[in-house]
């Protein structure tokens, strides 16, 4: 049987625009390349974990504008369930202008729009489906008490729930995030939530077991070029970096959460899912885009198999 995973969160239409570097303020610059695409961390995570063969349903609002019904359609066409995305009257979709300078970096606006609609109701009024998720994902693009609602009812209902705390968020409220299996953060997230510094690796362990004291069950915290950390109260896992020449890294951290959903839900054990993680991110940030960059189980297989022979 599929593996059934329910994502609760935002959609935006991302609008990349590659630079040769940032314009000051005043000035005009003219760029290379221009390219409009599907993003949004919530969605970003739903195809990443649809590409890779999960079964995905997302809970989601888009606006009455243009670009709703394309963000539906994009959805439909990854094979996810759209059953649960709202339109919202007078809304505009959310939109997320994106600069991608030459060494893949990027600086990212979000204009939340319709996302901001997403409610707890929402989250009742998918009750069934998420109920039949084996993990329901959440990131903060979305009302923090949608979250919060959210991570109550995974708890409620025994049914996982991974949170990845991105974009940055200092109104989060840890202490409303009791039951939640999976906290997701990277260690500028870790930091700013826990109150604790990040810079080493004793540093990061005992930052997460703060909020691991607070109820939160496992940290996956990814830490760029070294790699990714799976801490519980007990144990410390290390997940080595997966190294590639980056051409875009947007959504890297999105395809690496989705991913990990996915292999989470297709039975390996969390550590090992984590590995796969991160070369499904590292294969992203080998190409352009957003959601265009995100494999497939094939081309994600190959991609596999070359880094094994190397
Ligand atoms: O994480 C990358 C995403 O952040 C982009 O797709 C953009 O839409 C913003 O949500
Ligand atoms: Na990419």
């Amino acid at each position: 049987d599929t593996n059934r995973i329910a994502v609760v969160g935002s959609n935006m239409m991302d609008l990349i625009t590659y630079i040769d570097r940032m314009p000051g303020r005043g000035e005009t610059l003219e760029a290379p390349d221009f390219a409009m695409g599907f993003g949004g961390k919530g969605a970003n995570q739903a195809v990443a974990a649809a590409r890779l063969g999960s079964s995905v349903s997302m809970v989601t609002c888009v606006g009455d504008d243009a670009f709703g019904p394309q963000v539906r359609q994009n959805l439909e066409t990854n094979g996810i369930d759209t059953r649960h995305v709202r339109i919202v009257g007078g809304a505009a979709s959310g939109v997320a202008p994106i600069f991608v300078e030459p060494d893949g970096e990027n600086a990212i606006l979000i204009v939340k729009g319709a996302n901001s609609a997403l409610a707890p109701a929402d989250i009742d009024a998918a009750a069934d489906t998420l109920r039949q998720a084996s993990a329901i994902l959440l990131q903060l693009e979305v009302e923090l008490e949608t979250v919060y609602h959210a991570v109550a009812f995974g708890a409620r209902e025994g049914i996982p729930t991974i949170l990845n705390p991105a974009p940055a968020r200092r109104d989060l409220d840890v202490g409303r995030l009791a039951g939640l299996d999976w906290f997701c953060p990277n260690e500028s997230e870790l930091a700013l939530l826990s109150g604790l510094p990040t810079a080493t690796d004793a540093e990061v362990v005992e930052a997460a077991r703060s909020l691991i004291a607070g109820g939160i069950r496992n940290v996956v915290v990814t830490l760029g070029g070294r790699g990714a950390r799976l801490i519980t109260a007990t144990t410390v896992q290390e997940i080595a970096p997966v190294a590639v020449t980056p051409v875009d890294t947007t959504g890297a951290g999105d395809a690496f959460i989705g991913s990990f959903a996915h292999f989470c839900g297709a039975g390996l054990e969390p550590a090992k899912a984590l590995i796969q993680a991160a070369r499904y991110a590292a294969l992203s940030i080998t190409r352009r885009g957003t959601q265009s960059s995100y494999a497939n189980a094939e081309e994600f297989a190959d991609f596999t198999a070359r880094q094994l022979n190397v």
